[in-house]
């Protein structure tokens, strides 16, 4: 296991190298290695995630969780008498580098498929290169229903913010009983945005008050602004659709301006580095996500321990999620009659009743997932499981 993981490692940084050199427009695509042309014995898939950045843990738990995915089809004979391979791009956390870093697999490496990223803004850059290309896009874990709009190569195997959003305001309204809500939201995220509104408009037509709307923007570092203007708005609750990065500060900075109410997010909170960032302040804030590695259901379980063997972690929701996608991706990769990028494309839009880790995909006609979430509480230092709540 451990060599694996080491050669694993290698092409990825080789990977990451080849990245930081051609930052010139790949005009005169390089040809591939010829191990890794998807006409040879090998099938390339792209990764393309955020290995360094604001939100670097994101696309490593997701990387690990491809990593299982892949080493454990290899293990089973790979795909159609094929090793799958994969190759992955740093976009370091930024959606331009996420667009270049499409481009050079879909032109240079000519990859059958690509997986990322975590960011809904970030999957949008990507998918507005990979769908006029023609290559199948699966995100694991990017909730923004403009994702898969972008067309029909554009595939998800997580829930929409439709819902993500709807789910907290249900909790806040029926089971923390909350009449007034403050949010404060990263203002040029797609992601943030979507679930500010959809927040906003499902805990009103449940009869609660947003009596406070504030915006930062991502690598911020002082909210503090923004949280006195909130305090003096009296809310029973703030409402942080942000990633883990800020959301951490933000909580320490409420506590120090003695702003002791419950703060409520999304997935986007999804970090061991919340906690680091956030510590004891984080205590008893609130948020949703796609699943709890406190499942005790035997799927879940043996996930868990596999995970914590390989990389000495709990899989947060992205690794597991990313691990799904891979496990989509592989599944249709076999179906698929050939593989052209159609018949690609048309074997991952079949897919139904798919056994992921984080719940069973069955596509719906707009190519996203519809599955349950949970709501998680942070609680001394670690995050434990309250509720599911259904579509
Ligand atoms: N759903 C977030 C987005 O679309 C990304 C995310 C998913 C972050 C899961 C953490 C955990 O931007």
């Amino acid at each position: 296991m451990r060599t694996f993981l080491t050669a694993t490692m290698a092409v990825a940084l080789m990977a990451i190298g080849c990245e930081k050199k051609s930052a010139a427009p790949a005009a005169a695509p390089a040809a591939a290695p010829a191990a890794l042309a998807p006409t040879g014995d090998t099938i390339l898939i792209g990764e393309v995630f955020s290995l360094t950045g604001g939100e670097a843990s994101f696309g490593i738990s997701s990387r690990n969780g491809i990593e299982m995915a892949v080493k454990a089809a290899n293990a089973a004979g790979g795909v159609k008498g094929k090793k799958v391979e994969t190759r992955v791009y740093d976009d370091q956390s930024k959606p331009e580098e996420a667009a270049n870093a499409t481009t050079r697999l879909v032109n240079q490496d000519h990859v059958v498929l690509i997986l990322g990223e975590v960011a809904s803004t970030n999957s949008i850059a990507m998918a507005n290169v990979a769908q006029p290309a023609h290559i199948p896009m699966i995100t694991p874990t990017s909730t923004n229903p403009k994702v898969t709009q972008v067309g029909d190569y554009i595939f998800r195997v997580c829930f929409i913010d439709p819902f993500q959003g709807f789910v907290m305001a249900k909790f806040a309204r029926d089971n923390l009983k909350l009449n007034k809500v403050a949010v404060l939201r990263d203002l040029k995220s797609d992601y943030s945005t979507g679930l500010t509104d959809v927040f906003t408009r499902k805990f009103t037509e449940m009869g609660g008050k947003i009596v406070s709307v504030e915006t930062y923007n991502k690598g911020d570092s002082d909210f503090r602004g923004q949280l006195t203007a909130i305090k003096h708005a009296a809310p029973d609750a703030i409402y942080v659709p942000g990633y883990y990065n800020e959301v951490g500060v933000i909580a320490r900075q409420a506590k120090e301006l003695g702003l002791a109410v419950p703060i409520l997010g999304g997935d986007g909170w999804d970090s061991a580095k919340l906690f680091e960032l956030g510590g004891s302040a984080m205590e008893g804030h609130y948020f949703s996500n796609h699943y709890s590695p406190e499942d005790p259901s035997p799927r879940v379980q043996s996930f868990v321990a596999a995970y914590k063997a390989a990389y000495g972690s709990v899989p947060d929701s992205l690794a597991t999620l990313a691990y799904d996608a891979a496990g989509v991706a592989i599944a249709a990769l076999k179906r698929a009659p050939d593989l052209s990028e159609k018949a690609i494309r048309d074997a991952i839009a079949q897919t139904k009743d798919y056994p992921g880790v984080a719940g069973n995909i069955t596509l719906d006609e707009n190519r996203n997932a519809v599955k349950p979430a949970v709501v998680l509480k942070a609680t001394k230092g670690r995050v434990e499981y309250v509720t599911t709540i259904n579509p």
